[in-house]
């Protein structure tokens, strides 16, 4: 069939909206039709490459190059065919897209982790992950790779069903979206990686839509202080209305209050998802972070970010944890309904996080209100096609 979606052709390109052909789903597949795609932050690092890698280099390795690319990974979406075999969705479903396709059957899902199973760490390389061949092909037939093996930024697209996860009929699709990246992530830096108990001081840095969810992620889990910090003034408004008691510009201005508010303890736990991580921005975190305390890494850095610089000594003998996160460390087969109750039950704002509704022809708009600070969260809404 031909479809639409947002194409990248190169790393540093913009996103291209243009007609591609979509082939039915093989076995193990599904076709669905996307409802809604947020605007999620790596989807630019991918776009500008602080997170891809140029196809010659893909090659150098043997694999399939990274461009053309649908781009896209964060969705919620209506099954339309389920492909030979499948008999855990049928047509009429309702998904949310995972960025890490689940097998359920490798040792990390097995033992409850998951985040890091063995099929979703392929994710970056094209190609299906069933059988490793192509589904989306370019107007000029050359195969065109799915961000994330999932290409939300398309009306419709082919996946494995290790990649999408049901949710209940009546629930808004909508607002559904952030349940598969922006919220997971978020949140579950907060809960599983934090491990943010009732009391805690939290600090948040950067709060765009991963940090608004780990500001609820600690709201909900019981911290009497978060702190979000963000230089933009619009995010640290924004991030009162989600649960934060004080916002501030900077990681200095954040130490200053940090020793007022914990008589110099510190906090119990730091979460940093800004735009970008810069090697020098985990010192400035660590410095946040009480003896003790966990240092939570959620934003992604460049490829070319290969080494930090941390006071080593106080990192040892203050005893402080500084953690990476994939997901939030979710698991999305069972985490997806539990935000799914939250936000039944008034606790998780997911409506109050989308700032603005694009059409897909106005994606670029989109990430150009991301960069420039005037969203929490952007949404494709496909209804407006
Ligand atoms: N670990 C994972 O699994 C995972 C998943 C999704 C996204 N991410 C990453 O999380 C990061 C955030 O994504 P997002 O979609 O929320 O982006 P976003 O653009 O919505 O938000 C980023 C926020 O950081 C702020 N910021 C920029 N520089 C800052 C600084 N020096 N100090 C404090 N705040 C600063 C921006 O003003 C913005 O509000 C990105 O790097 C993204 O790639 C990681
Ligand atoms: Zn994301
Ligand atoms: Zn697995």
């Amino acid at each position: 069939m031909k479809t639409r979606a947002a194409i990248l052709h190169d790393m540093g390109q913009q996103w291209s909206v243009e007609e591609f052909e979509l082939d039915p789903p093989k076995a193990g597949e599904v076709l669905i039709e996307m409802a809604a795609a947020g605007l999620c932050h790596s989807d630019e690092h991918i776009r500008n490459g602080d997170m891809s890698v140029p196809n010659e280099v893909m090659e150098q390795f043997g694999l399939p190059g990274m461009f053309p690319m649908i781009g896209g990974h964060e969705g919620s979406a209506v099954v339309v065919e389920a492909g030979e075999g499948v008999t855990e969705f049928a047509a009429g479903d309702h998904v949310v897209t995972s960025f890490v396709a689940v097998c359920g059957t490798c040792r990390w899902c097995s033992s409850g982790m998951e985040y890091i199973c063995d099929m979703g760490a392929q994710v970056m390389i094209p190609g299906m992950p069933t059988d490793g061949t192509f589904r989306h092909h370019t107007a000029d037939g050359r195969n065109l790779g799915h961000l994330s093996k999932v290409g939300a930024f398309s009306k419709h697209t082919v996946v494995s069903t290790d990649s999408i996860v049901k949710i209940e009929p009546h629930l808004p699709l909508l607002p559904m979206a952030l349940l598969s990246c922006g919220i997971p992530t978020g949140y579950g830096s907060a809960e599983n990686r934090a491990k943010v108990k009732t009391g805690d001081t939290v600090v948040v840095i950067g709060v765009g839509g991963i940090g608004t969810g780990a500001v609820q992620g600690a709201r909900i889990n019981g911290a009497a202080q978060i702190i979000a910090v963000d230089p933009v003034e619009f995010k640290q408004k924004s991030a009162l209305g989600f649960g934060a008691t004080h916002s501030v510009s900077s990681t200095e201005e954040a130490a200053d209050l940090l020793r007022d508010l914990t008589r110099g303890v510190m906090a119990d736990s730091v979460v940093v998802s800004p735009s970008l991580i810069s090697g020098d921005d985990v010192q400035a975190a660590l410095s946040l972070t009480r003896k003790g305390g966990t240092c939570v890494l959620t934003g992604m850095t460049a490829t070319t970010t290969n080494s930090i610089a941390i006071n080593l000594q106080e990192f040892i003998l203050w005893n402080k944890s500084l953690v990476g996160t994939v997901l939030g460390s979710c698991n999305p087969r069972v985490d997806v309904a539990r935000f799914t109750k939250l936000y039944e039950a008034g606790l998780l704002q997911l409506d109050e996080m989308i700032t603005r509704r694009y059409r897909l022809d106005d994606i670029n708009e989109g990430y150009r209100d991301q960069l420039n600070g005037e969203i929490v969260r952007g949404i494709i809404d496909f209804s407006l096609d």
